[in-house]
């Protein structure tokens, strides 16, 4: 982490699972307000379970997660929503029978009574493909305008860390191109941002750092370039 960015979300000693299955092993992950960190991985390597622990939504999870400086490791659900962290979940999960306003509205909150709240005007000068959807139910959206309404949906908590779990899943690339440049464009307004993904070409230019899970557990860390610098750690951990 930069010096010039404090903590806003620290897991140490994280390990999470099911009933008797332990998932993940001891993960230690740290963002700083206004870093783009990006969990990367293998299918079923453990990066939902990663953050399902940090949600409170796994089976189980031990160790600490500080968010903001404030312990949240094991704490309900709903909390932890309302400490700070907003979560696009892996298959996007909006109200289909509820209209673009209404999936917005139910998320709304600013409990850190920030000076310059997420809205759904501020929401939808942000996805602006949102703007002209208003009145339209969940359902009848497109994959793409489903994912803006999950990412608006998450913002219209304001959250201090934002997390999205294979945000680009399944979209065309013109889709793909245009959430990458939202995720830009939060990063600069100095959110703190944990991505999942797939697509290492964009992830680089917007992450600070790196982590691969492999088998629950982080087995590497560095930046994008170091990355690129070692074939061998994207063929062992990365490669299909
Ligand atoms: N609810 C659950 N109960 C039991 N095991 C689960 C549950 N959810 C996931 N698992 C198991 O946990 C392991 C990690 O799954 P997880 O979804 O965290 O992986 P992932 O890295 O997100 O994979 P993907 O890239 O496919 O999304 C897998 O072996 C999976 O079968
Ligand atoms: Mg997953």
């Amino acid at each position: 982490m930069k010096a010039d960015h404090p903590p806003m979300l620290e897991l140490a000693g994280v390990s999470g699972g099911y009933g008797k299955t332990q998932i993940i092993d001891q993960i230690d992950l740290s963002i700083g307000a206004g870093e783009f960190i990006s969990l990367l991985g293998r299918n079923g390597m453990g990066k939902t379970t990663t953050v399902r622990a940090i949600m409170g939504i796994a089976g189980w999870v031990h160790g600490s997660i500080l968010l903001n400086g404030s312990e949240i490791c094991g704490a309900p659900t709903h909390i932890i929503a309302q400490s700070g962290i907003g979560l696009v979940a892996e298959g996007r999960r909006i109200f289909p029978n509820l209209t673009v306003a209404e999936n917005l509205d139910a998320f709304a909150a600013n409990p850190h009574h920030h000076t310059n709240p997420w809205t759904m005007d501020r929401v939808f000068a942000l996805l602006p493909t949102l703007g002209d959807r208003v009145k339209s139910m969940g359902e009848t959206l497109s994959g793409g305008e489903q994912q803006m309404l999950a990412i608006g949906r998450a913002l219209m908590t304001n959250p201090k860390v934002l997390i999205l779990d294979e945000a680009t899943e399944g979209l065309a690339p013109t889709v793909r191109t245009l959430i990458w440049q939202i995720l830009a464009e939060l990063k600069d307004q100095g959110l703190a941002i944990l991505a999942i993904d797939k697509h290492l070409g964009p992830l680089g230019a917007l992450s600070d750092r790196y982590g691969i899970l492999h088998k629950g557990r982080l087995v590497w860390r560095g930046t994008p370039s170091e990355l690129g610098d070692q074939p061998k750690v994207i063929a062992k951990y990365l490669g299909v």
